[in-house]
């Protein structure tokens, strides 16, 4: 077994098992933040990504891609249901995300959940090289760091979460709240999003163990575990090159004759989730139109909203929903030829996904509750003139990062359609002049820099930037 100085851990690889039927293998992303935020990083770094190929079958040997080792965990029909689908996407998930829906408990869904993190866990103490680097992503490992600890004292665990950990008050209905705080003491630095989730965390752990935690250190077992915030972000300058490519350009002007040449181009890019708030805002531009503030003809929404985590059914009520509501929408205001909204269920590669972000006036990122929200970065990175206007949620955490953005309350319809009309009617000069405060903090604070900031504190020779941790 071939072994790695750095191993990164996240239950979704990089690629879709869909993309490659023939065996033939590409950088093709996942839909995702996580993905993303480290596929840059991971074409520069020689490291092994160990994640789960997306079916139930045995693991598929995928080759190396870009210099970066791609180890695959197998889910079996049960552990994808149970572990998934079940504890990762319908307990942890709308638990962390203010509990917009419902979670669910079943202790069978725990018991796979132990059971897929420990399988994780030993695969990363299999190909990770003595003295080496262990990275673990996200909600659905939790337990990992401590399990790999366990099997692998010798190395440095670092833990990052990508979503929000919630108050302290949420996240104790947990039945096996315990368990998943220490499966996260077991790394030497816990990663958050924003600093009031390092709080969150530092408070319930200091309750449930009675352990002295700070925001910024936890004791615990005669070790000390660091904890910080590390808002996470893009590759700015790869999108912004992007978006200035002639092919980007000219398919941008394009996708705008599409659509009629209207004056105003609202788009929304979605994971089809209940966290990300698509039905409010459908609510809002169909009560716009209803009212006559917004005219069909010269304004166009551009929905797209890729599925996702089909089975589960709070996403497939919700895809039912938001089908239900573009149909009323279309039919009760639009014309032939003109629709009020264009609905995309597909995902998109990089190119197109910069040309529709070129295309659009107007960005309507609304979620309810977000970890960070990178689509609202890559709006504001293709940007490159300065142009266009992000209509952003205060529940997003890109929020604390960009507070140029036209910020609203999504629960708040009143508000949202007033976001929604400030950002169609701003004054040019003073969007411009928000843009390029907001193009700045990218171009600073990019993806390398998220790496530098976390693996430089992991190590002990960095420390947490001040200006990253505050709300
Ligand atoms: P989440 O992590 O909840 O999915 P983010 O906004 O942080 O939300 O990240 C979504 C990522 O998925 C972005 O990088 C975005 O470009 C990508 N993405 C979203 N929709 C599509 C699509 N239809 N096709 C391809 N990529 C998509
Ligand atoms: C969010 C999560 C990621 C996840 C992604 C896509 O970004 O933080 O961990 O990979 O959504 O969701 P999926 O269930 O398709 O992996």
């Amino acid at each position: 077994m071939r072994q790695s100085s750095l191993v990164v851990m996240a239950n979704r690889l990089p690629i879709d098992d869909s993309v490659a039927p023939d065996g033939a293998c590409e950088w093709r992303r996942s839909p995702g933040g996580l993905v993303s935020a480290l596929h840059p990083l991971l074409k520069h770094t020689p490291a092994t990504w160990i994640g789960w190929a997306g079916g139930t079958g045995p693991a598929p040997a995928l080759p190396d891609v870009d210099g970066v080792r791609l180890h695959t965990v197998p889910l079996t029909p049960e552990d994808f249901r149970d572990h998934y689908e079940g504890f990762a996407n319908a307990t942890l998930w709308p638990l962390y995300h203010d509990a917009v829906e419902q979670p669910e408990h079943h202790r069978r869904w725990w018991e796979a959940y132990q059971r897929v993190n420990r399988r994780f866990a030993e695969a990363a103490a299999e190909v990770a090289e003595p003295g080496g680097v262990a990275w673990v992503q996200d909600y659905h490992l939790q337990l990992v760091p401590a399990l790999l600890r366990e099997l692998r004292p010798d190395l440095r665990i670092g833990f990052f979460l990508h979503v929000p950990f919630p108050p302290p008050e949420l996240f104790m209905q947990l039945p096996r709240r315990a368990e998943l705080l220490r499966g996260m003491l077991g790394a030497d630095l816990v990663g958050f999003q924003r600093a009031q989730a390092a709080h969150n965390f530092a408070q319930l752990v200091a309750k449930v163990f009675g352990v002295p935690a700070t925001d910024r250190q936890i004791e615990v077992d005669g070790r000390t575990v660091r904890v910080g915030a590390f808002p996470v972000s893009i590759d700015t300058a790869e999108m912004a090159a992007l978006a200035t490519r002639p092919d980007v350009v000219a398919r941008a002007d394009q996708l705008r004759k599409d659509l009629g040449d209207p004056e105003h181009v609202i788009l929304s890019v979605d994971r089809m989730d209940y966290t990300k708030g698509i039905e409010h805002r459908l609510k809002a531009y169909s009560e716009l139109i209803a009212s006559g503030h917004v005219k069909v003809r010269d304004t166009v929404m551009v929905q797209v909203a890729v599925p996702s985590r089909e089975r589960v059914g709070q996403y497939q009520i919700l895809r039912d929903r938001v089908e239900r509501e573009v149909g009323r929408i279309n039919g009760e205001f639009g014309r032939v030829g003109e629709p009020a909204i264009h609905y995309l269920t597909q995902p998109f590669d990089r190119a197109e996904l910069a040309a529709l972000y070129r295309m659009a006036d107007v960005m309507a990122v609304t979620p309810l509750r977000d970890g960070m929200n990178l689509v609202a970065k890559e709006y504001v990175a293709a940007r490159v003139d300065d142009s266009g206007a992000l209509l952003l949620s205060e529940f997003a955490g890109a929020a604390a990062e960009m507070p140029e953005a036209y910020l609203v309350n999504p629960h708040d319809l009143e508000g949202l359609k007033q976001g929604l009309l400030a950002a169609l009617q701003a004054d040019p000069a003073d969007a411009a002049a928000r843009m390029r405060a907001m193009r700045a903090h990218l171009h600073r604070y990019d993806i390398r820099s998220w790496v530098r900031s976390y693996l430089s504190t992991l190590d002990g020779t960095g420390s947490v930037p001040h200006e990253l941790t505050t709300d």
